[in-house]
């Protein structure tokens, strides 16, 4: 049988490594996808540079709009990443009967509704394995593997770069300004690593597992975000003491009772020491997936790299390959759930949330201080778990008291550190880091 024909639209990292794997790996992904995968065209403004690299294999184009008009190309993958010509780029794909494959986490994130209308509207595929933790198969896994479970919480440490950051902070005891430095230094945090510290790339991919999850349609907008760059050195290491890690998550989870809705947040966050995803270290990614039937699950592996990156991208082309040929109504759906039985479950504002917490305050060393915060958390109906003061040093005035909180919802504890913070022996802002045991 012929070739599939796939044109590349951004030959960057990524699209290197999906070059060089299917160049390496062309005779087992052929006999896995029962034909060959074909690489005919590929696009990058900067011709000379992706002509040195793909030689004589395909043909360069500066205008990626090239192979969205070239007939014989059935599959484009996009790999220039945002949200602007890229989104363009996409739907225009999509307009052309092509299907796509992405690993732009930002654009399914911000423009994944529209985007999957079109595909459905056109009858084409849109497949984005590479856009959540890079070369773990976790939409796959979610998609398909877990399709059995309702699926109770999804939670994951899906920045590679954050999680590198926060692994130097704690093994060499520094700031989050100094390790970021080196990290740039070193090549781990792009120039620019807003997205990746402000915690919006692992909210990204968040949205899109949580709608995968839950069977919801992607909503970046109603997502809470926070990232590490607030983050000290001395919370990192009280937090050691009393047996946890902090880690920047993203969190997606249902609620029922009460409130309904689902959570969808990415903070630093307290996690026991003993759990596996705590021991996740330097770049790597890890996501867990609690599902009613199969329980706990575990997903490890690079969340970015080249060939990691491209190897999700290929395992996308392959499913295409597969599949272009079924009656479309037949194929996984985008969002795991069929398009008609999307629900509109409300996304929960932080406020409701329901978490434990860390608090570290700086008070007086003087009698009754610690009496009269605690007596606020009982007014506030919030239990305490531990408790730790500083010794404080000869003389010293003032210590840090630590205090880890049961459940309770967010919206009261941020009454009670408005109570606590106004009183005249607490001396700084009130630090505040949400806690999950996820068992
Ligand atoms: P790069 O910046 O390395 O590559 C982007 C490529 O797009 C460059 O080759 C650039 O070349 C090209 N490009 C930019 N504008 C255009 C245009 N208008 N037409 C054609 N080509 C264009 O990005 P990455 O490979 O790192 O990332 C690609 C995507 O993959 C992003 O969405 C990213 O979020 C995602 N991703 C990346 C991971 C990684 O490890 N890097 C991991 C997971 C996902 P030129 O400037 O010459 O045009
Ligand atoms: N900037 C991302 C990270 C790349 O650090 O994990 C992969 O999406």
């Amino acid at each position: 049988m012929k070739a599939i024909q796939v044109g590349l639209m951004g030959l960057g990292t990524v699209g290197g490594g999906v070059f060089e794997v299917l160049r390496r790996n062309q005779e087992e992904i052929t006999r896995r996808a029962g034909r060959g995968i074909q690489l005919t065209m590929v696009s990058r403004r900067d011709v000379a540079k992706a002509q040195a690299l793909v030689g004589e294999h395909a043909t360069v184009v500066a205008d990626a709009r090239e192979i969205i008009a070239n007939p014989a190309i059935d599959i484009v993958v996009e790999l220039i990443g945002g949200t602007g010509i890229a989104r363009e780029l996409v739907l225009e794909a999509i307009a052309a009967g092509k299907h796509v494959v992405t690993a732009n986490k930002a654009l399914l994130a911000v423009h994944g509704t529209e985007i999957f209308a079109a595909a459905r509207a056109r009858g084409v595929m849109v497949a984005f394995e590479a856009a959540v933790a890079g070369g773990i198969p976790i939409i796959k896994a979610l998609r398909e593997g877990l399709t059995a479970n309702r699926i109770e919480w999804v939670v994951g440490i899906i920045n590679g770069t954050t999680n590198f950051i926060l692994s130097e902070m704690r093994a060499k005891g520094l700031d989050f300004d100094v390790v970021l430095k080196e990290a740039q230094r070193l090549g781990y945090a792009e120039a620019d690593p807003t997205f990746d510290i402000e915690g919006v790339d692992a909210a990204h991919k968040a949205t899109i597992m949580s709608a995968i999850a839950f069977g919801v349609p992607v909503q970046f907008d109603k997502a809470y975000v926070e990232g590490i760059t607030k983050l000290n050195a001395a919370d990192i290491r009280y937090a050691e003491q009393l047996g946890y890690r902090i880690k920047l998550l993203g969190i997606t989870k249902r609620r029922s009772g009460a409130v309904e809705g689902i959570e969808l947040r990415v903070h630093p966050t307290l996690v026991p020491a003993k759990r596996l995803i705590a021991n996740v270290e330097g770049a790597m990614n890890a996501v867990v997936v609690q599902g009613d039937a199969v329980g706990s699950t575990l997903y490890y592996g690079k969340g970015a790299g080249a060939e990691p990156t491209a190897s999700s991208v290929i395992a996308d082309l392959v499913d295409i390959t597969r599949l272009h040929t079924a009656d479309p109504d037949h194929r996984v759906p985008h969002l795991a759930f069929q398009p008609g039985a999307l629900q509109d479950t409300r996304i929960l504002s932080i406020d409701e949330v329901v978490t434990a917490f860390y608090l570290r305050l700086q008070v007086k060393d003087q009698a009754g201080v610690l009496a009269r915060i605690t007596a606020i958390l009982a007014e506030s109906d919030i239990s305490i778990d531990a408790l730790l003061q500083r010794e404080s040093a000869e003389g010293e005035a003032q210590t840090d008291v630590i205090i880890l909180t049961h459940d309770t919802v967010e919206g009261r504890m941020n009454k009670a550190i408005a109570q606590m913070q106004a009183l005249p022996t607490v001396l700084a802002p009130i630090v505040r880091i949400r806690k999950e045991e996820l068992s």
